[in-house]
């Protein structure tokens, strides 16, 4: 097992992340007999395994790195890319809202290098299933080596299909897009998706996610959501506590909506109708 997350020590085989003191990260996979070679050192593998997970240790030239156990966080943001990938701060907000857990079945597209459905494959477990359209055979390639190397394939279907002639599936609990003409295949989501089922994608403009308003009304979905996450981060100091100098200030906007059983028109949401994202306040 690539990641074992309830394991204390350093298993044979499992992913290792080796931190050196300038948080310098280094992503490597503990296989007996291996070894990293870095200009501070060769850290050899039979060393590391069996050591508690936080350990110091040291390369054979005396320099410290730290052991510690990759999170999913850290796994995404490793991601072997060639496309663009989504990032833990918008997939961690996705998987809640699109109810994403063990052994939910959901479609995404499409695939590209495959971090979402790293998250996807993760949240599902063995129980569910990631159904994963990708029209370029060299991006599906890659993403199922990503997932490969990560031991979560088997949680995944790979289909390598423009979804512009539609999905296989019906009455899928959720459906993600990450590709950038949603609205022109709002006809073929509501088709796979569970009635009142989950609706996502994320667009990097407001040209598009003005289209996409539009489709979801005509194709009937409700209860739609747009919104957009800002991470700042703090350098750490106690006594000089302050915002980074740098951040990433725009990734994309993310779009939720429910798919409707109806017979009457859903009505357009207005300027001044109630958001449903506020917080119920206590009676
Ligand atoms: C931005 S990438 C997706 C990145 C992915 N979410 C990740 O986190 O790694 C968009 C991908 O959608 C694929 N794509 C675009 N239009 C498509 C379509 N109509 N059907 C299937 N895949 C499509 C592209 O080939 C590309 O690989």
């Amino acid at each position: 097992m690539a990641i074992t997350p309830s394991s204390t020590t350093v298993h044979p085989g499992e992913l290792v992340q080796l931190v050196s003191p300038s948080n310098k990260i280094y992503f490597v996979r503990a296989i007996p007999g291996g070894d990293l070679q870095t200009h501070r050192g060769v850290v050899r593998f039979d060393d590391l395994i069996g050591l508690p997970w936080g350990s110091q240790i040291f390369s054979h030239l005396g320099s410290t790195f730290f052991l510690l156990q990759p999170g999913l966080a850290d796994i995404i943001k490793e991601t072997r890319r060639n496309t663009q990938i989504m990032y833990p701060k918008d997939i961690g907000f996705i998987l809640m809202t699109l109810n994403i857990g063990p052994g939910v079945r959901v479609i995404e597209a499409g695939t590209g290098s495959g971090a979402m459905t790293t998250a996807l494959a993760w949240a599902v477990g063995t129980t569910g299933k990631v159904i994963s359209y990708e029209a370029r055979p060299e991006m599906q390639n890659l993403a199922r080596k990503n997932l490969d190397r990560l031991d979560l394939a088997s949680n995944v279907e790979f289909k390598l299909r423009d979804i512009a002639e539609g999905f296989d599936e019906q009455n899928v609990d959720s459906l993600f897009l990450d590709l950038p003409n949603p609205y022109d295949y709002m006809a073929h989501v509501q088709r796979a998706l569970k009635p009142g089922g989950f609706f996502g994608c994320i667009l990097p403009t407001f040209n598009q996610v003005e289209k996409l308003l539009l489709t979801l009304y005509q194709y009937q979905f409700g209860f739609t959501d747009v919104c957009e996450i800002l991470l700042r981060y703090y350098k750490p100091v106690h006594n000089r506590l302050r915002p980074t100098d740098r951040m990433v200030a725009h990734t994309g906007y993310l779009i939720f909506s429910r798919s409707i059983l109806s017979n009457e028109k859903i009505t357009f949401p207005q300027e001044d109708s109630e958001a449903n994202h506020e917080f119920n306040q206590p009676d």
